[in-house]
């Protein structure tokens, strides 16, 4: 192979150009199973960076090979006295223990219970959409993008409303981005994880006092049929995951399934004149955008991947983005294509015991979005640059600038 320069994490190509497709493309012809160097400067350490599908799902399915052990620090390593606390998150669980946990929470998020939540999602999107209509500009962004999944996931915790703005900022102080616009330093983060559990207790101890709803938190709070229950612990780092993962993958999925309608005005209209494919709309989207770029593992043992030799302790990086691009799984895998079918995209991750819990949730809440938006207003137009967030994790639109009318 030609020596060729890579590099999947800058954090300042990812805000200029967004996921580096380019290199994910000569990296699955050349090098699939390709060793990344670290930052030293930075504290990161050098990884494998895993780029054809087959590998990212071989990768998610053998948990027992790679270990999602302290996997949320992504590159750089936790602090010691977090490790102990973000073992209890189920992201960075291993089997057995992430199953026991994950089949209590599973329960909360049944394609049944998130079905039931279609109807109230379309007023949501209505009711968001009615009121961008008033506004003399619109960004979708800030307007439609991040409010629909941030009044859901409240929804889904039986949070009131006045309490929508302070869970939107601590989401923002959570991911801890690297983009100057939304940068929060490891202190502010911790706070505003602190500030989610004791809102968790809070929440818990309410409806503990008020008796049972027809809502998450009172299945997360009961006891499956062995008697196993979440320890208070365990449901306030499960409130922050859901804040989180709720919020911030949903949001970039809508705005840059937009911005892609506005790159391709052909799928825009085909979806205006049958929305009947909404639902086909939603899985591209999440295949095109994978708002989720990469997730990182840690190597239990010594192994291979495509015949590369992986040692104990190594890390290895799947990245969504690049596998949902795969030559040799999609049919023209740089078309953006509404009615793509089949669609065995991995956005959500490569199957296996993390994959994603919301993944019927932010279908839903992408399908009916994108109806209710075709139905309203099918003549919606760019008006400006949309500007992309600074982050090698989430790939990210910060504000697309839109005009609802002709
Ligand atoms: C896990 C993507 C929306 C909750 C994940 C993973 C990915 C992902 C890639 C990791 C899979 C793995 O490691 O194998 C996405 C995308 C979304 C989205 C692209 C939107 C388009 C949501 C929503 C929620 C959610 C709406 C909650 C309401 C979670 C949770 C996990 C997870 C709790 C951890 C599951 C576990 O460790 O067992 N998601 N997600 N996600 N997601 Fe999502």
């Amino acid at each position: 192979m030609e020596p060729m320069e890579v590099n999947l994490v800058d954090q300042d190509f990812y805000a200029r150009r967004g996921a580096p497709h380019d290199q994910f493309r000569r990296l699955r012809a050349n090098a699939p199973v390709f060793w990344h160097e670290g930052d030293a400067e930075r504290g990161w350490p050098g990884f494998w960076a895993v780029t054809k599908h087959e590998d990212v799902v071989h990768v998610s399915r053998r948990s027992d090979l790679f270990s999602s052990y302290r996997r949320l620090a992504l590159f750089n390593e936790l602090p010691d006295e977090q490790v102990e606390l973000q073992r209890l998150m189920l992201l960075n669980q291993d089997p057995p223990e992430h199953t026991r946990r994950r089949s209590l929470v599973n329960r909360g998020f049944t394609p049944r219970v998130i079905g039931r939540l279609e109807e109230h999602i379309r007023d949501i999107c209505r009711q968001l959409i009615d009121e961008a209509e008033q506004l003399p500009e619109v960004d979708f962004v800030r307007d439609v993008a991040a409010p629909l999944p941030l009044y859901v996931i409240c929804e889904l915790l039986g949070a009131p409303v006045e309490d929508r703005d302070k869970i939107f900022e601590w989401s923002n102080r959570l991911i801890g981005s690297e983009d100057p616009d939304y940068a929060a330093s490891p202190e502010e983060g911790q706070a505003a994880a602190m500030e989610v559990y004791a809102y968790a207790d809070a929440l818990a101890a309410a409806r503990k006092e008020a008796g049972p709803r027809d809502d998450i938190v009172t299945k997360l709070l009961r006891p499956d049929d062995s008697g196993e229950v979440l320890g208070q612990d365990e449901f306030d780092l499960f409130v922050l995951l859901l804040i989180v993962a709720g919020n911030e993958t949903t949001r970039n999925a809508a705005s840059g399934g937009m911005l892609a309608m506005f790159e391709h005005p052909a799928q825009w209209a085909r979806l205006v004149a049958d929305p009947s494919l909404a639902a086909r709309t939603a899985d591209e989207i999440v295949r095109w955008v994978s708002p989720v770029n990469l997730f990182r593992r840690t190597a239990t043992a010594d192994t291979e991947i495509r015949g590369q030799k992986i040692s104990e302790g190594d890390k290895v990086v799947v990245f969504y983005g690049s596998a949902n691009r795969d030559e040799d799984v999609f049919d023209l895998p740089d078309v953006f294509d509404i009615a793509r079918d089949p669609n065995p995209h991995i956005g959500f991750g490569g199957g296996g015991a993390h994959f994603c819990l919301g993944n019927h949730l932010a279908k839903l809440e992408l399908k009916v979005l994108f109806e209710v938006l075709a139905e309203r207003f099918p003549d919606i137009r760019q008006t400006g640059a949309a500007t992309r967030l600074r982050s090698n994790f989430i790939n990210g639109i910060k504000t697309l600038p839109v005009s609802l009318r002709p």
